[in-house]
């Protein structure tokens, strides 16, 4: 049982007066378990290591939401942040490394043609939405995936406080089912503005060519593609997804792991659809903050020369193929999916209640041996970080290997 007195303690407080503990929702305790399990703050952090307010360590497995894929607190990024720091974080002009920043983007990702540096990845597809009605005049927006807070977005799942037209400005389609997208782009004949998806996810890739033939479709119907990289840039691969799966948007906004935990995210795209935003009001005080760009431009060397992506790739490898072991040795039916840079697996247990419990008791005994890992849809995800020794995969699977055999004492 993990001592969390500190955790509960200062968590209870935080209810009183923050709206819900926190200000980002996924990292609230009881979203990701509860209080008297799982650890509500963390001090600090260490390749992949973290330590709770109450002194607890844990080999981190959900990566401050996947931001964190070189390691915690690194040194040659806490020395370009550091010696950024005392010339000064803002300034009341740009610093030259923006400009830095872009060409390199420019340089690693495919549509890059231009770069538009912001902060937060709800920003940055606020912002491409934007563009893409700017360049075609056009209102409604296909989406898959979550693309963030902001009100285009929220409208679509009903979310209140916001004007109800928004709602009809948007609509849903599932990743990887080509015909109701086809449809969808039927149904609102000549009012499109833009497809926007998430190209894959944890444990999700894209099947029967579905990326191409969404940008075939894009194509014929005069329709902007843009690719939601916050997820998969400098993960999936250097250039995102649209290097990996090799299809090319029109525009893209990427953010989390490009400055390995700094709060940075950028939208890019064709010149055509990017050059107009010079003359549009999107802006903010805060996007030429210079720590950001500088651990970027570091982060973007690391990932380069230390070959971090091939890290995450065998590290989730060998992830999966020891969870896929565990299944057998213990004769508990998982299912392992794609072999993505980040692992998600899921139990195939009918009872949907049963299965919630289960995961949840498997969330709460990993966080009691020093992993945390969270609930991902109906199943679980381990986002991993480069820092992670093959030492720390063998525990991981050791302590998955006991828990599931736990767990299978319940069924
Ligand atoms: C695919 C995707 N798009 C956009 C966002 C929003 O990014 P942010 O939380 O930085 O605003 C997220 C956040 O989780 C995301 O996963």
């Amino acid at each position: 049982m993990l001592n969390l007195e500190k955790s509960k303690k200062l968590f209870t407080h935080a209810l009183e007066i923050i709206p819900g503990g926190t200000n980002t929702n996924a990292k609230r305790v009881y979203n990701l378990l509860d209080m008297e399990n799982f650890p509500a703050y963390i001090e600090r952090g260490d390749g992949a290591y973290v330590w709770d307010i109450d002194g607890n360590k844990y080999i981190d497995y959900i990566a401050a939401l996947a931001p964190i894929n070189i390691g915690y607190s690194h040194p040659r990024i806490n020395v370009r942040i550091i010696e950024q720091l005392e010339k000064g974080s803002l300034f009341s002009l740009p610093s030259p490394n923006e400009v830095q920043l872009s060409e390199m983007l420019i340089d690693k990702i495919p549509c890059a043609e231009m770069v538009k540096i912001m902060k937060t990845g709800a920003e940055v597809t606020s912002a491409v939405i934007r563009a893409a009605r700017l360049a075609t005049g056009k209102e409604m927006i296909l989406s898959s995936g979550y693309h963030g807070w902001h009100d285009w977005w929220t409208a679509k799942i009903g979310e209140q406080g916001i004007p109800a037209c928004y709602k009809n400005l948007i609509e849903d389609f599932e990743f990887n089912n080509y015909l109701q997208l086809e449809r969808l782009v039927d149904n609102h004949a000549g009012k499109i503005a833009c497809i926007i998806l998430t190209p894959a996810s944890y444990g999700v890739e894209p099947k029967d060519n579905f990326l191409q033939k969404a940008r075939k479709l894009a194509d014929q119907k005069g329709i902007v593609l843009i690719f939601d990289e916050i997820i998969t840039g400098f993960r999936w691969a250097m250039g995102g997804a649209q290097e990996k799966y090799g299809v090319v948007p029109d525009l893209a906004a990427f953010g989390k792991s490009m400055a390995n935990g700094m709060p940075i995210a950028v939208l890019i795209g064709k010149k055509e659809l990017m050059a107009p935003l010079k003359t549009n009001m999107i802006t903010s005080t805060f996007a030429s903050e210079a720590l950001s760009i500088a651990a970027s431009i570091e982060t973007i060397k690391i990932i380069e020369e230390e070959n971090i992506i091939q890290r995450l790739y065998y590290l989730s490898d060998r992830l999966r193929a020891g969870i896929k072991e565990i299944s057998q040795r213990q004769n508990f039916e998982i299912d392992v999916m794609d072999p993505t840079p980040a692992v998600k697996f899921e139990f195939l247990i009918n009872d949907v209640e049963k299965k919630k419990k289960l995961t949840l008791e498997f969330i709460k005994q990993c966080a009691a041996k020093g992993l945390l890992v969270r609930q991902d849809g109906t199943g679980v995800s381990l986002c991993v970080i480069a820092a992670l020794s093959g030492d720390d995969v063998d525990y991981t699977l050791e302590v998955l290997n006991k828990v599931i055999g736990n767990l299978k004492n319940e069924l």
